[in-house]
């Protein structure tokens, strides 16, 4: 298996996360619509890794625990299917071993992009029918607009993001204009607009005072909250049920993430009975009680007291 190290302590937080939703997303639709035609629940992990993670949970120390996959798969009341997609040839190879073990459930593995693999998958599938979770888990800015939009238009999703805050710090240069283009098409693709370019920048009055040919001069404003505002403005207009509040991950230090939960499903039951779970996840996370608790190989007792 390849030893796939990435994360800290954060990457606990979100793991938890998923683990309880899961729970109580198979729970909850457990008999639904009705006990004797209930919908197909299914699970699709769009950066699925390779089961296992090691993550740094100290400032040496380091563990390794049940990943994304293999929380989805140990999950009861089980899933009816499972799509578990990754780029890496490597990560797929033990995803593919995974769905091995699993046999005779219901797991497809897929080698790709995830973005072209979540458009056939949702097209694929019939939603009316059919329940589920997407999870979200990129390491950089891979997932794009249209994609997330196609996720939110099945109506039956719902969506974990970990959205990349890091990952548009790096590409939105300070200095607009020395911005590369390239980095520009990532953050467009990522938002699925160009419109951050006035949101996140301000033209510098002391230059267009002092030196007319800089008046075009604009410098980045927008901080990590502020963008995690933004992303959160642009999920509402696409996750009709609801999106909530971002998480802003690590919860100290440089943020790097912001965490979303988004609901598809505008329909009062199906918006009541998801934001009810995850809102009380919320809450056990405001209380410290969410973190690291799938832990397999415990590194060093201190650093786990961070939780
Ligand atoms: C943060 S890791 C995911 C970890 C996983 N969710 C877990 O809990 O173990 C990101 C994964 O995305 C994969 N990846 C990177 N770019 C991708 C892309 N464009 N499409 C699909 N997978 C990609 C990487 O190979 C890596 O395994």
């Amino acid at each position: 298996m390849a030893d796939h190290k990435f994360g800290g302590p954060w990457t606990l937080v979100k793991l938890d996360l998923l683990e309880k939703y899961l729970h109580f997303f198979g729970t909850a639709l457990q008999d639904q619509p009705k006990p004797d035609s209930r919908f197909r629940r299914c699970y699709i992990d769009a950066f699925a890794g390779t089961g296992k993670c090691t993550v740094r949970v100290g400032k040496t120390a380091r563990a390794t625990v049940q990943g994304s996959a293999e929380i989805a798969l140990a999950t009861e009341p089980a899933f009816d299917v499972l799509h578990l997609i990754d780029l890496d040839p490597l990560h797929a190879e033990d995803l593919r071993l995974l769905a091995s073990s699993a046999a005779p459930r219901d797991v497809r593995v897929y080698q790709e992009d995830c973005n072209a693999a979540l458009r056939r998958i949702i097209e694929s599938t019939d939603w009316k029918g059919t329940r589920g979770v997407a999870f979200l888990d990129p390491y950089g800015m891979a997932l794009h607009w249209e994609t997330l939009k196609a996720i939110a238009d099945t109506k039956a999703l719902d969506a974990w993001y970990l959205f990349p805050l890091s990952g548009i710090f790096r590409q939105a240069a300070r200095d607009f204009n020395r911005m590369l283009p390239e980095n520009a098409e990532a953050i467009d693709r990522i938002l699925g607009t160009d419109e951050w370019r006035e949101r996140f920048y301000l033209t510098d009055c002391q230059t267009v005072l002092v030196d007319e040919d800089q008046a075009t001069r604009r410098y980045r404003v927008a901080t990590p909250r502020d963008i995690a505002a933004y992303v959160h403005e642009r999920l509402c207009s696409i996750f009709r049920g609801w999106v909530s509040p971002p998480v802003i991950l690590p919860e100290s230090g440089a943020p790097l993430f912001a965490l979303f939960f988004a609901v598809s499903n505008p329909a009062s039951k199906a918006v009541e009975l998801s934001m009810r779970g995850a809102g009380h996840l919320f809450e056990m996370l405001r209380k410290k009680r969410i973190g690291p608790r799938n832990l397999t190989t415990p590194a060093d007792e201190s650093s786990l007291s961070l939780f």
